[in-house]
């Protein structure tokens, strides 16, 4: 009997139940054991797996390699300038020749669309390492980061205080709502998850027993929650938005106050990279423009013991080498 894993795309977090999220998240947690410990774990021994990135990456690429190798897999990385996609030879032509070579595929890029097409067309798993869209590798490590340090995901509730319509709002959003975990948006109204996004999650809160709240008010937003998730003002692809952006959310800066309404158990995370002092060539850029010192988060709540961000980076390779083993391996997984 084959796995109900096996063969299967990760595309958006909808394409599995919260039983299977679940299960990836505890298999990612049995992972990182097995690695702490020494244990050799190849689930992917002799397959050859794509590394598809148009934009930018440290930790996804990162996580990608390092758990394609622990799993005894070869990665090849295939940068936007490194190949023909998009310019010379179509989505779909491109994942023919990919998906005769190699046995499963990652891809970074804007549109959701060609995540689809090259799932629909290599006829191997496609992992999706964000689009504009979706981020949904990014969600097994946050969830997982959660039952780390709660040893519970349902029923907490999680705020995510920042740019409500993005990839990380979006997948936050969808998962909480399968996962029955709180959501709360906390985003000026004209950034608020578009209608398609909120009916979606409704409909998935409403299996689960999720609550879901969107709001511009930061109190009411915040208070006596169990996390505290922001990320970027402007995401890749949106440069030309920072004026715009800063207006609006300056008074969403996830700072010491803010992290003092949501309560003394209160835990920070953030995806990553964060705008949290001026070491980055982009800080100092809008530190000559606008005056601002910090972005979304203050140094000082990054620095604070509450703060998980590097935790949760790191379980961004254990998780993924969860998905990929789930969905490329030959494991036994008759049911969740
Ligand atoms: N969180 C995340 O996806 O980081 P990278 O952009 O560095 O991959
Ligand atoms: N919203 C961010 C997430 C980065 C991991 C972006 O898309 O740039």
């Amino acid at each position: 009997m084959n796995s109900v894993f096996q063969g299967k795309s990760f595309l958006k977090e909808i394409d599995f139940t919260k039983a299977e999220l679940e299960y990836l998240i505890d298999f990612a947690i049995h992972l990182k054991a097995l690695k702490q410990k020494n244990i050799p774990h190849h689930y992917l021994a002799g397959k050859n797996i794509a590394l598809l990135f148009e934009k930018t990456s440290t930790r996804t690429r990162s996580a990608f390699t390092t758990a394609a190798i622990d799993l005894g897999a070869h990665p090849e990385y295939l940068g936007k300038n490194d190949i023909q996609l998009g310019k010379k030879e179509s989505v779909a032509d491109t994942a023919k020749v990919l998906g005769s070579m190699f046995d499963g595929i990652e891809f970074r890029g804007f549109s959701q669309k060609n995540v689809e097409s090259l799932a629909k067309y290599s006829g191997v798993p496609v992992w999706n390492g964000l689009t504009d869209e979706w981020h949904p590798t990014q969600m097994i490590a946050d969830f997982m980061t959660i039952k780390e340090i709660f040893g519970k995901t349902a029923g907490l509730t999680v705020a995510y205080v920042g740019d409500g319509r993005n990839n990380m709002a979006n997948s936050l959003l969808v998962t909480g709502a399968i996962l029955g975990v709180n959501v709360q948006i906390v985003t000026p109204e004209s950034l608020a998850p578009s209608a398609e996004i909120q009916s979606l999650a409704k409909q998935k809160a409403a299996e689960s027993g999720a609550e879901l709240v969107i709001t511009s008010d930061i109190t009411a937003g915040v208070q006596g929650v169990d996390v505290v998730y922001t990320d970027v003002w402007v995401s890749m692809g949106e440069e030309s938005e920072y004026e715009a952006r800063i207006k609006l959310l300056q008074p969403y800066q996830v700072n010491q106050a803010l992290m003092d309404q949501a309560g003394s158990h209160a835990i920070f995370l953030h995806c990553l990279p964060a705008f949290h002092d001026l070491n980055t060539e982009v800080a100092q850029e809008i530190q000559a423009k606008y005056g601002l010192t910090e972005m979304e988060v203050t140094d000082e709540v990054f620095n604070a013991p509450y703060a998980h961000q590097f935790q949760q980076a790191e379980n961004r390779m254990h998780s993924i080498k969860a998905i990929m083993a789930a969905t490329l391996g030959n494991l036994f997984i008759p049911k969740v």
